[in-house]
């Protein structure tokens, strides 16, 4: 197809959430989310590796969920919630996933460094005490070149021990007000 005939791209422009602070960004309406992020509104933390959702350089947090961003359109990203590395900082402090990784030599060359530490935040919110399997399974999608993965599984142990035990809250109906289960009725299996 020749120059002259080339559909013309007219850029979209649309609102979401990123980071916690609401965003207005126009873009061509090709641009993947993770070239919206870095080209558009700036934001460089999140790396360019493969471009074919094979490394998880480019993982970053949608609605909660950690996806590749390289295989997202931005056009995809209307009033959605995206976090980046760039917002695992809160009120100026690294993240506890953020101290382990530099105390405990889990980030190296660093490049895989934000798209690990976006995934095992997602993994701490959504299951706080994981095992080392766990870890293990949530970082499958994350390459790494430099460390050998044993740091990055060490670190990520840290930031739980770092972190406020989780606050948890019963509101299944075997549990009265006072804290204490309800008496079992006859024939009730034991759990
Ligand atoms: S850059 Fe997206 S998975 Fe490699
Ligand atoms: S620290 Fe270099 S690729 Fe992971």
């Amino acid at each position: 197809m020749s120059e002259s005939a080339a559909i013309p791209k007219q850029n979209v422009h649309l609102a979401m959430r990123v980071n916690g602070e609401p965003a207005e960004v126009s873009f061509a309406p090709y641009k993947t989310l993770l070239e919206v992020l870095r080209e558009d509104l700036n934001l460089p933390g999140t790396k360019h590796g493969c471009e074919l959702g094979e490394c998880g350089a480019c993982a970053v947090l949608l609605d909660g969920q950690p996806v590749l961003s390289c295989l997202v359109l931005g056009l995809e990203c209307e009033g959605r919630e995206v976090v980046t590395v760039e917002g695992l900082t809160c009120e100026g402090k690294l993240h506890p996933l953020q101290d382990a990784f530099a105390d405990l030599g889990a980030a190296q060359c660093g490049y895989c460094t934000p798209g690990i530490l976006v995934t095992a935040k997602a993994l701490l919110d959504r299951c706080p005490q994981p095992t080392r399997e766990q870890v293990k399974e949530a970082l499958s999608g994350n390459l790494c070149r430099c460390t050998g993965y044993l740091q990055i599984f060490e670190a990520v142990e840290a930031a739980i021990l770092a972190s406020p035990p989780p606050v948890v809250v019963r509101t299944d109906a075997s549990v009265k007000p006072n804290g204490k289960p309800h008496a079992k009725r006859n024939g009730e299996a034991r759990s």
